[in-house]
Order: structure tokens, then C-alpha cells, then sequence
């Protein structure tokens, strides 16, 4: 194995409901990379804890050598792993920390254990040099919607997170109640397509103008009021035999409300921060009516950095490229480290502005 740049990692990701193998190579070539995501959960609607951590012993064994193979590499080549140590589902994070354990132990090469939000963060980073600190991010996923402030890499200063569910759980969650399949975000995308915002109004939660930047409500974001008014809406309209030629306008409606709500919080971060480079991650991320309303509202003058859709959604490479930058600053696991379904985010603290102080309730950081 000649020419490849080192350091060599072997990132693996099995926290949730994708099993994903990469080997990464110096600081953003990907050299072998798979994504296996899972499918037995589509008939519950949602991921089954069980099903998936038995989905990931199946399959880890073949995804990692699938990705060693396309890498042209073999497990002995490899200088780091990196692994998704949590947050997540216990009994998946276990498949792919014990996996990397005993191989970390057996090639006698460290292993890091990642936080699978801040591997979302380093995603973009993998495809564009530029997409470095500082940046405000916006985190949306299925388990997590987290907004800060980011100096550098390793510095992550909160200034919003959801008060109950997720920006993707409430996509997935409205999907099931139009009787979408699961995952419900990229199904909720597709029908709005057809669909007018307009016609099934929505409310915009947390956006009082009453409210100022000291309020906690300013830049905390809650999904589930959206959920139940959606769920009312269709419910008065399946009453009237309607819902199958309102469907698509439901589905616009909520895309339509949740992307203001993101939206409008992370600009008042850019204008709370003065940074108007902004990152967003994780699955959400993907949806195009997000990307474009967040560069409309960014405007010609800010940044706006996300990755490709199969590096937004759960994956491999961006645990080893947060592995290599763990390592970088001398971190590694020890033997006795394991999974964590609410594994703390490392350097998350609140964000306080510099002069006017922060909001005046401390947020505390939730799994
Ligand atoms: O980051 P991710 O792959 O896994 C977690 O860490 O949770 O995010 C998955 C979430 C799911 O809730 C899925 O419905 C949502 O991302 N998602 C989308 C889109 N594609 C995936 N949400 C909105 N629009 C999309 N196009
Ligand atoms: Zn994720």
C-alpha cells in the first residue's frame, strides 16, 4: 500500500438505523465508503431498538470489509478508528463499539470514541477545505436539533436546542400521520412538491416577536405543537372524506412552518453572533426547501456550507473524520470506554455573548 496518504481511518457508524463502514485518508479523501441502511423497520413506522442492533451484528462484519476492499486496503493499514460511541440506541452503539474495540486491540492502534452530533458538525468539512470555524450550526436530525455557535472545532456554544421533539422526529412523526412510510422526511419533501403552503395554515412555534433575545424562548425551538395541529388537521379531514386530495397540501403546510421556524432561529443566531457563516447538518439538512430558504435568508453576503445528501444522513466518514480531529488533539479511548446512549456533547457549553451576556436561562444540554 503505496501513495496513500496517512493518517489511515476506519470510521464506523451504527448508532441508529444505518450500518456504515469508511476508511478516510489524510484529511478528506475518502477511499472506500458503505452505507447500509436498514429496512425492517418500515413496517413498524419508526425504528425498532431490538431489530436494529440485530440488523448491525448481522451485517457490520461485511459492511467494515466491503469498505476495507473498496479502499484497497486491509484492517492491519489501518492507523485509527473512529466509532460512534453515542448519543443513540444502546444496543446498536454496542455493535459498533465493541467491533472497534477488538480491533483496535488486535492491529494495536488507538480508537476514539465520537459523539455522533459532532460528527454531522465535521460532515461539510469533508468536501469543502472552507467549511472550517467559525460558523453558526444548525443541527437537525431525528434525536437532535441543537443551534450554536462555533468558534473553532472543539468550542460548541449552545444557544438553542428542541423543547421536546426533534426537527426529524416531527417530520417522520407527521409522516405517519398522512400514513407515509418511514423515514418521513424525504416522503414529506416529495409530496409537498404538489402541494400549496398556503392552504392549511400552520403555527410557527416559538416565534413571539414579543419575545427578546434574553427570553428562552428566543432561540429554543419546539415541534410537537406543529405535530398535534397537523394531526387535528387531518383528522378533521379524513371526518370529511378529504384527506387523499389534501394530503400533499398538509405535508407543504408543515414542511412550509418548520423550515421558517429553523430558519428564522438561525438567523437571529447570526445576528446574536455577528457570524453569518453558517453550517447545517444531519438529516433535515438534506431538504431542499430548507437549504434554499436558509441561503435566501443568509443572502449573497453570508456563507451557508452542508454537505451532499449521503454525507448528511448517517454515515461512516464523517465519524472518521471526527476521530482523526479527536486524535489530532491527543484523545483517545481507553480498553474500558463503551457506548453511551447519552453520551454528553465534548465542549458543549452555553453561549454567552461577549458583551450583552448570554440568555439569562442556562440551557441545559439534553441527550
Ligand atoms: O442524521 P440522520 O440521518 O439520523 C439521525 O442522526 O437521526 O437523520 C435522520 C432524519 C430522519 O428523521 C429523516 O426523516 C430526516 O432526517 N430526513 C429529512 C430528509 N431526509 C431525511 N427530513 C426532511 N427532509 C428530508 N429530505
Ligand atoms: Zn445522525
Amino acid at each position: 500500500m503505496t501513495g496513500v496518504a496517512r493518517p489511515l481511518v476506519l470510521g464506523l457508524e451504527t448508532s441508529c438505523d444505518e450500518t456504515s463502514a469508511a476508511v478516510l485518508s489524510g484529511d478528506r479523501e475518502i477511499l472506500g465508503h458503505v452505507i447500509l441502511s436498514q429496512d425492517v423497520h418500515q413496517v413498524y413506522g419508526g425504528v425498532v431498538p431490538e431489530l436494529a442492533a440485530r440488523a448491525h451484528l448481522q451485517k457490520v462484519d461485511a459492511v467494515v470489509a466491503a469498505a476495507l476492499q473498496q479502499a484497497g486496503v486491509t484492517l492491519g493499514d489501518v492507523d485509527l478508528l473512529g466509532v460512534t460511541a453515542g448519543p443513540g440506541l444502546i444496543g446498536a452503539l454496542l455493535v459498533g463499539v465493541c467491533l472497534t474495540k477488538a480491533a483496535a486491540y488486535g492491529i494495536g492502534r488507538p480508537w476514539v470514541a465520537v459523539h455522533h452530533m459532532e460528527a454531522h458538525l465535521f460532515a461539510p468539512s469533508l468536501e469543502q477545505a472552507d467549511a472550517e470555524p467559525p460558523f453558526v450550526a444548525l443541527l437537525v436530525s431525528g434525536g437532535h436539533t441543537l443551534l450554536m455557535h462555533v468558534p473553532e472545532w472543539g468550542v460548541y456554544r449552545l444557544l438553542g436546542q428542541t423543547r421536546d421533539d426533534a426537527a426529524g422526529e416531527a417530520f417522520d412523526k407527521v409522516a405517519k400521520l398522512l400514513g407515509l412510510p418511514y423515514p418521513g422526511g424525504p416522503e414529506i419533501q416529495r409530496l409537498a412538491l404538489h402541494g400549496d403552503p398556503d392552504r392549511h395554515p400552520l403555527p410557527r412555534p416559538m416565534l413571539r416577536r414579543s419575545h427578546g433575545a434574553a427570553h428562552p424562548d428566543y432561540f429554543d425551538f419546539s415541534f410537537s405543537g406543529l405535530k398535534t395541529a397537523v394531526g387535528q388537521r387531518v383528522a378533521e379531514l379524513e371526518a370529511k372524506g378529504g384527506l387523499d386530495v389534501e394530503r400533499a397540501h398538509v405535508a407543504a403546510a408543515f414542511q412550509a412552518a418548520a423550515v421558517d421556524v429553523l430558519v428564522a432561529k438561525t438567523m437571529r443566531a447570526v445576528a446574536r453572533t455577528g457570524c453569518d457563516r453558517v453550517l447545517m447538518g444531519g438529516g433535515v439538512s438534506v431538504n431542499s426547501r430548507l437549504r434554499e430558504a436558509m441561503a435566501t435568508a443568509l443572502g449573497p453576503g453570508g456563507r451557508l456550507f452542508f454537505a451532499s445528501p449521503r454525507l448528511s444522513l448517517d454515515n461512516g466518514a464523517m465519524v472518521a473524520r471526527a476521530a482523526r480531529f479527536r486524535h489530532d488533539r491527543g484523545e483517545t479511548a481507553p480498553i474500558h470506554a463503551s457506548a453511551s446512549a447519552s453520551l454528553p456533547f465534548p465542549g458543549l457549553v452555553r453561549y454567552v455573548h461577549p458583551e450583552r451576556g448570554g440568555p439569562r436561562r442556562a440551557p441545559t444540554p439534553r441527550a
